[in-house]
């Protein structure tokens, strides 16, 4: 196995059986995270780069069986931040330093490209690359999104076994996931897709397959974590995912999509109080600290155990400049797009 992954460190490629070994066996769990680490030095280099995230609507029409924001949870206050309130937090986020933007949202259809163009053009207007991370919409919508200056879009495929995705996101099309995120690519974003780890019946092979995925749809972006059961969902009662296999399903991104972008994400450091940064010490080179303000944190809860709903974005992002310095990383001080292969 030793000799599996020096070859995949070396070219990024891997047959599906021995990746699925790589996953079983945790005697390799080390070796794995020092070659991600390895690899992520080399391509994308040591800065970390930082997004401020905005989650700018709560309100989703979609009923995901794992996520809090689905439409039959009754137990959220559902929010919608008026333009003005995204802009203003964005120039926030400028005088916090940050250059890019995540505007996250459920599959709110309030939000038309009519409404968010505008703050679209606004925030670009700032000096800001943008990310959007609101859902499955027409390639007409996406086209519109584009044009208004939106770089980057997050689309994560959850989980490439079809017969899974149909399980866990009733009403929604796996046919249709894999369109949005084709069409995304044809618009010109840089696109990012990812997947959750530990959803009830997800095999290794199922992740094997996810890993593959993203390197056959070369993904620009790869954001993934454990899936953390929601009390207030269909799976409260299920198992949840463990960090030790979501940080390596991450390592295992880095090293079959060497240049790509990867977060240590929230959900992470919501399982191991050192979570994000072990994260992007096997692999993830961006952080997506929350800029959001006050009372919508706590409303924008997509599992339990989040952190940081309490703080201000001040906190969020001294708190982690912090950590980045202490193990030795630098604060990406650019827009940090992917730096294309030669
Ligand atoms: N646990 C972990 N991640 C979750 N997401 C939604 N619900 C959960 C959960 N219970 C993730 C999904 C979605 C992203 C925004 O949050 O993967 O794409
Ligand atoms: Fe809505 Fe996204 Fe949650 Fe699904 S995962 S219910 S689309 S916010």
């Amino acid at each position: 196995m030793q000799a599996i992954l020096e070859q995949l460190e070396k070219t990024a490629r891997i047959e599906r059986d021995d990746l699925i070994k790589l996953l079983a066996d945790d005697s390799l769990d080390e070796a794995i995270f020092a070659a991600a680490d390895r690899v992520r030095r080399q391509t994308v280099g040591d800065a970390v780069h930082l997004r401020g995230l905005i989650e700018f609507s709560n309100i989703c029409k979609q009923n995901c069986c794992y996520c809090g924001l689905r439409r039959d949870n009754a137990n959220v206050h559902r929010y919608r931040m008026k333009a003005e309130e995204i802009i203003r937090l964005a120039e926030h986020a400028k005088a916090l330093g940050f250059q890019t933007l995540v505007l996250q949202s459920g599959e709110d259809d309030y939000f038309t490209p009519e409404r968010l163009t505008p703050i679209l053009k606004a925030i670009k207007a700032l000096g800001f690359a943008i990310t959007l991370s609101i859902g499955e919409k027409p390639p007409e919508v996406y086209a519109a999104y584009k044009a208004a200056g939106a770089d980057r879009y997050l689309l994560r495929i959850e989980t490439t076994n079809s017969t899974l995705y149909g399980r866990f996101h009733p009403g929604m099309s796996f046919d249709n996931r894999l369109a949005c995120l084709a069409a995304l690519r044809e618009e010109g974003f840089e696109v990012g897709t990812g997947c959750l780890v530990g959803l009830p019946g997800q095999t290794l092979g199922d992740l094997a397959d996810d890993l593959l995925f993203f390197q056959a749809i070369d993904a620009d972006m790869i954001g993934l974590g454990p899936f953390i059961p929601n009390q207030d969902t269909p799976l409260a009662e299920a198992a949840g995912g463990n960090f030790q296999l979501a940080r390596k399903v991450m390592a295992l991104a880095r090293l079959l999509r060497p240049d790509a972008n990867i977060p240590a994400t929230t959900a992470m450091e919501a399982l191991h109080p050192q979570g994000r940064i072990l994260a992007l010490q096997s692999g993830a080179n961006v952080i997506m600290p929350n800029v959001t303000e006050g009372d919508y944190r706590s409303w924008y809860v997509l599992y339990p155990g989040k952190v940081g709903v309490h703080d201000t974005p001040e906190n969020s992002v001294e708190a982690i400049r912090k950590k980045i310095a202490a193990i030795g990383r630098t604060i990406g001080q650019d827009q940090g797009f992917r730096s294309k292969r030669p």
